[in-house]
């Protein structure tokens, strides 16, 4: 387990789609590092339980606490706000990053699968952000926690830049995800407001197990990662804390790739 620091105390987070996956090494990270953590959850509410828990155990300075939002609706993501801050007092870094897939050959796929992508994926970042905007400009600056009025850091995919076919409704909710992290910082930056974005690679989660489950699979995959070797939850995990501290200050309105090179075509090694 990664040792505890100190970075965010003081502060809180709400972490979507944080019971499972790279959400749950978020909201862990987030823990380990002493802020107030809420965990938010969909469906499998045992497991948001433990997750916030076993944060609230190993964390020295803050707590952490479980609220069920499904984050495509309006009125369910402002609750969670309310919930959130009359909880811990206010909210200093949102992470929205509940996302999901429902993949098909683009010309066999429903309009239900395409809105439902764009729905989690793109309008649930949306309406987090816009309610962590809200909070941040009307509680004012907490000199004492953080250099900046607040953080919304999130969740995108390699799949913002590169194309995937037969998942065109994901591809392009993780595309419009760029253009909505930048206009934001272009719009709030000089409030100090600063808004960035996570690019994972694959990650070993329960949404690509197909692509690793078996030695073949794995093999493939490889393929597609220079670093030659799959993603783990904590790589986006440690990437989140430094980019919520202060650590990044001057970082705003930039895509981290998280990806063991994914991104740099690697088709092209011996090819072109
Ligand atoms: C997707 C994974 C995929 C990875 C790399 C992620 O955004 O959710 O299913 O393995 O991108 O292609």
């Amino acid at each position: 387990m990664q040792k505890p620091n100190d970075r965010l105390r003081g502060q809180t987070c709400i972490v979507t789609g944080a019971n499972s996956g790279i959400g749950e090494a978020v909201a862990t990270a987030i823990g380990l590092d002493g802020a107030n953590v809420v965990v938010n959850y969909i469906s499998n509410p045992e497991k948001a339980e433990e997750v916030a828990h076993q944060i609230s155990i190993n964390n020295k300075c803050g707590d952490a606490i479980a609220i069920k939002c499904d984050v495509s609706k309006e009125d369910q993501v402002q609750h969670m706000f309310k919930q959130t801050i009359d909880h811990f007092g206010t909210v200093d870094i949102c992470i929205p990053n509940a996302g999901l897939q429902r993949d098909a050959p683009m010309h066999e796929m429903s309009i239900e699968d395409w809105q439902l992508v764009i729905d989690v994926n793109l309008t649930g970042q949306f309406l987090c952000a816009r309610e962590a905007l809200k909070e941040f400009m009307s509680r004012g600056m907490r000199p004492e926690v953080s250099s900046s009025l607040g953080k919304i850091i999130h969740m995108s995919s390699v799949h913002q830049i590169i194309p995937w076919a037969g998942h065109v409704n994901y591809a392009a909710s993780k595309g419009g995800i760029v253009m909505l992290m930048e206009s934001i910082c272009q719009e709030y930056a000089s409030k100090k407001i600063r808004c960035n974005s996570i690019a994972p690679g694959a990650i070993k989660t329960n949404i690509n197990q197909d692509a690793w489950d078996t030695e073949e699979a794995l093999q493939k995959l490889n393929e597609l990662i220079p670093y030659k070797r799959i993603g783990i939850p904590e790589d986006i995990g440690s990437a989140a804390v430094w980019l919520a501290s202060d650590e990044s200050e001057y970082i705003n309105g930039t895509t981290i790739y998280v990806d063991g090179g994914m991104t740099c075509y690697p088709g092209f090694t011996t090819n072109g």
